[in-house]
């Protein structure tokens, strides 16, 4: 599986031109891609690119690839970034591995983004992965009471659970952005732009991991090869 994610990263980054602009995922399968750009950079390439995690700014600026912010730069040309479900409207859950704050607004700052992933991430429906939702702690209850009602008007039922840091600690997991994460068992979700609407229209609610109208292209690795889809 390594290998394939391995391999949309490397077609992904066939994508990239000197001078561009990058917004850099997260995840297993971004991390391969900032390693490729890294060998790149320190082959002459010229980019600048904006992390979407603290992880991958340390490991951006390990390999070498400069680091700029989105208060520096008025747009970014290209997102590359992993997802935890790929539908073929290219609407996508993220946030599995806590990022999905700032790696929308880095995709919403962003010209174009493709979605890199093994095969297994693309589904007919989205909805097998549960869906992140990221909280202020603050009234944690009543965002969950409203929570439960937006998802009764999207005509599903939700099994929402705290993330947790580690394995069993009881420590609640902390995003980048200092809130909690709700992963929501859902289903398939009929209407995923409806309900995205729903959950933002919360207060308590900072943002969720349904990606609607931003992933421009999928690069998906297989075993029978790559697969690239646009929107
Ligand atoms: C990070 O918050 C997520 O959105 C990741 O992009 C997503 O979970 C995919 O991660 P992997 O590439 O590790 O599967």
């Amino acid at each position: 599986m390594d290998a394939l994610k391995r391999q949309a990263a490397a077609r992904a980054l066939e994508e990239v031109r000197s001078g561009m602009k990058l917004g850099l995922g997260t995840g297993s399968t971004a991390k391969h891609f900032v390693d490729l750009l890294g060998e790149k950079v320190r082959a002459g390439l010229k980019v600048v690119g904006v992390p979407t995690s603290e992880a991958t700014r340390a490991q951006a600026e390990a390999c070498g690839v400069p680091l700029t912010t989105l208060d520096d730069v008025d747009h970014l040309d290209l997102t590359i970034d992993g997802a935890d479900e790929i539908n073929p409207a290219l609407d996508l859950i993220k946030g599995g591995g806590g990022a999905l704050l700032r790696e929308k607004i880095v995709a919403n700052a962003s010209d174009r983004m493709i979605v890199i992933a093994d095969e297994t991430k693309w589904v007919e429906r989205l909805g097998r992965f549960p869906l992140p939702v990221e909280v202020i702690p603050f009234g944690l209850a009543a965002t969950q009471r409203a929570m439960t009602e937006a998802f009764a008007k999207a005509g599903v039922s939700g099994q929402m659970v705290l993330r947790k840091a580690g394995a069993g600690d009881g420590h609640v997991f902390v995003t980048d952005g200092g809130h909690w994460i709700i992963d929501v068992r859902l289903g398939e979700i009929e209407d995923p732009p409806r309900l995205a609407g729903l959950l933002s229209a919360i207060p308590g609610v900072v943002e969720h991991g349904l990606f609607i109208g931003l992933g421009s292209t999928a690069i998906l690795a297989g075993a029978q090869g790559i697969r690239v889809i646009q929107r």
